[in-house]
């Protein structure tokens, strides 16, 4: 099997940015710092309302990233926009809500076949691998190769907000979407809610190329990071 590889959502870093106002954390520093640990890609989802993300962010970290830029957005006209400008080199469509929390649900991409395709076919057409953010279910696997979608994202918020006999099922079910996307020729990236704890259990789905993972791994940078900075701060209030 190949290493399955890892894609670093950096926007709850934006999230704390924005939170002040400010410009730090810088974000292509972040993205240089997890590309020198290993990381093999930088996801940024660009939010219709902006909430983290920005839109001087995707424009300053294509010009930064050394590895794959991997940008989440909605089938929304504005953003789409700024996806045909900087031509990322991976596109991961997902739905939005502006109320929620994170992205809380698959695409509906079995649902909104017509709405899809001008965008699929507009982001294949530069080179943009595009990838559909589903459930794991067969009938949205099928929608997103009839798309002509290279890549689904197997939404684990589910499985990672389960327990006991019901994570079983939802492991299960993730298993089975990655056989079935396989037969129909997807590439499978997986992602949402995934933590250290948690992910063990997919490490053998099968042909599962990305994992994307954000907040476990910056809350982490929090807890591991934390000595450090206080002693930087102890050193530049030193007299
Ligand atoms: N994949 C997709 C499509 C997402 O929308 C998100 C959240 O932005 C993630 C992966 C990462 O989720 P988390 O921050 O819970 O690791």
């Amino acid at each position: 099997m190949n290493p399955i590889k890892l894609g670093v959502n950096i926007d709850h870093a934006a999230t704390l940015r924005q939170a002040r106002g400010v410009d730090y954390p810088d974000l292509a520093q972040i993205a240089a710092l997890a590309e020198k640990a290993g990381a093999h890609g930088i996801t940024i989802h660009l939010r219709e309302d902006r909430r983290h993300i920005q839109d001087a962010d995707v424009y300053r970290l294509r010009k930064t990233l050394t590895t794959r830029m991997n940008l989440e957005m909605a089938n929304n006209p504005d953003v789409l926009r700024v996806a045909l400008d900087v031509v990322p080199d991976e596109v991961c469509l997902v739905p939005e809500r502006r109320q929620e929390l994170t992205t809380e649900g698959g695409l509906d991409a079995a649902g909104q076949l017509a709405t899809l395709r001008p965008t699929v076919r507009a982001l294949a057409a530069q080179g943009t691998h595009v990838s559909l953010f589903v459930a794991p279910e067969p009938r949205q696997l099928e929608a997103a190769a009839e798309l002509g979608a290279p890549y689904v994202e197997l939404h684990t918020g589910a499985y990672a907000n389960a327990a006991g006999d019901a994570a079983k099922r939802e492991v299960e079910a993730l298993h089975a979407a990655a056989a079935r996307a396989a037969e129909l020729g997807l590439k499978v990236n997986a992602g949402h809610g995934l933590t250290m704890s948690n992910v063990a259990p997919l490490l053998d789905i099968p042909n599962l190329d990305t994992l994307n993972i954000g907040h476990a791994i910056i809350a982490h940078a929090l807890v591991v990071g934390i000595e450090q900075a206080v002693r930087d701060m102890l050193a530049a209030i030193a007299r």
